[in-house]
């Protein structure tokens, strides 16, 4: 049988990496490309059977419609979020996608808590202090943890984890999910309540939920006017979950203790890169850097070795399996 051949895009040394290392990786005819998939690039692929996507390459139905007629049958996402992909299009092109559903949401959960951890205690500034041999504790004031009220919108992986973490450090836990896990709540004694007690209630706010029509700017200026004073947001889950306009309008009023973000609304082409010898375009990404209480990571929560590894492992069985008619593996296909 003739080896599935997979064009990736947005690829970086370290997907390359993983994607070859994979487990029967080698039985897969790749090409590697760094541009992102857009309406504009897809027309550069050509004779291939899989698209292989990540959370920043647009399958609109433009871009889908050229790759069906490049030949793509498979599009597999190395990422569980597809708010980046037009689904009926893909289905009317008979195209099949598959995601990574869960590939480390520890990963995700230790980087949340790295940011706040960082954020609360002024690490980023303190490193830098230091540095240059400024040892003055000057602004560098936290709060303890222990004690405080953590409010975790979304209680799937990540969010049930992260909930996990903070009872670790004595927080207490109120949760928001549609869905509620009332038997995990009991076990780890955290509240749901409604969405608006947690922006309320909570010292820390985290975001662990998916990007679709209903929960875009889910923060709000009405959600920031909520929360309390000194209050911390966090967002590892996906930039336009925030209005980050009223976010900034909330930090310029004093309204907010700190910011931490690992994903931007407009971070298409600008997270992942190296911009540092260009000029920053995005006049409100700028300002949000301005802030001392903001802390931004460029879309990292995901990247450990573990991740990376599994990211690949589901990745390239279910290109092989496509590829041989049978079935994805189970929760992968959308
Ligand atoms: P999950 O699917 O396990 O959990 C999502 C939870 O959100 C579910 O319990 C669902 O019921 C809940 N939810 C849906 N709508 C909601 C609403 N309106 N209000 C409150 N809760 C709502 O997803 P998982 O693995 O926990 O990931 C969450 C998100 O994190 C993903 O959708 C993805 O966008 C993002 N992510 C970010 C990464 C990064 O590197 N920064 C890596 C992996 C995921």
């Amino acid at each position: 049988m003739s080896k599935p051949r997979a064009a990736v895009f947005d690829v970086k040394p370290y997907d390359r990496d993983s994607l070859v290392a994979a487990q029967r990786g080698e039985n897969i005819d790749w090409s590697f490309h760094s541009f992102r998939l857009d309406p504009s690039t897809a027309a550069a692929v050509k004779d291939v059977d899989v698209g292989c996507v990540f959370v920043n390459d647009r399958a609109d139905e433009t871009a889908l419609h050229t790759l069906a007629e490049a030949g793509v049958r498979h599009l597999a996402l190395r990422c569980a979020g597809y708010n980046n992909v037009d689904l009926s299009a893909a289905k009317e092109h008979g195209i099949c996608v598959t995601r990574v559903p869960s590939y480390s949401p520890h990963a995700v959960a230790e980087h949340t808590l790295a940011l706040l951890l960082t954020l609360n205690r002024r690490i980023h500034r303190a490193y830098n202090r230091v540095r240059e041999l400024n040892f003055s504790l000057h602004g560098l004031v936290g709060m303890d943890l222990h004690g405080k009220t953590a409010g975790v919108i979304g209680t799937g992986r990540t969010g049930a984890l992260v909930a996990q973490i903070f009872r670790g450090f004595g927080m207490r836990v109120c949760a928001h999910d549609p869905y509620p896990n009332e038997e995990w709540a009991a076990r780890y004694e955290v509240a749901y309540k409604p969405i608006e007690s947690v922006f309320t209630d909570a010292d820390i706010v985290s975001l662990h939920l998916p990007l679709t029509p209903d929960t875009r700017h889910l923060v709000n200026e009405h959600r920031l006017g909520l929360m309390k004073p000194g209050a911390i947001l966090l967002n590892v889950s996906r930039g336009a979950l925030v209005d980050t306009g009223a976010l900034i309008k909330a930090l310029k009023a004093r309204k907010l203790g700190g910011v931490g973000l690992d994903v931007y609304e407009e971070e298409e082409g600008i997270f992942f890169e190296d911009l540092s010898n260009e000029m920053l375009d995005d006049d409100e990404l700028a300002r949000l850097l301005t802030f001392p209480n903001v802390l931004i990571t460029s879309h990292q929560a995901f990247l450990t070795r573990e991740a990376l590894s599994e990211i690949a492992r589901v990745t390239t069985e279910n290109i092989l399996r496509v590829h041989r008619k049978e079935p994805p593996l189970e929760d992968t296909e959308l």
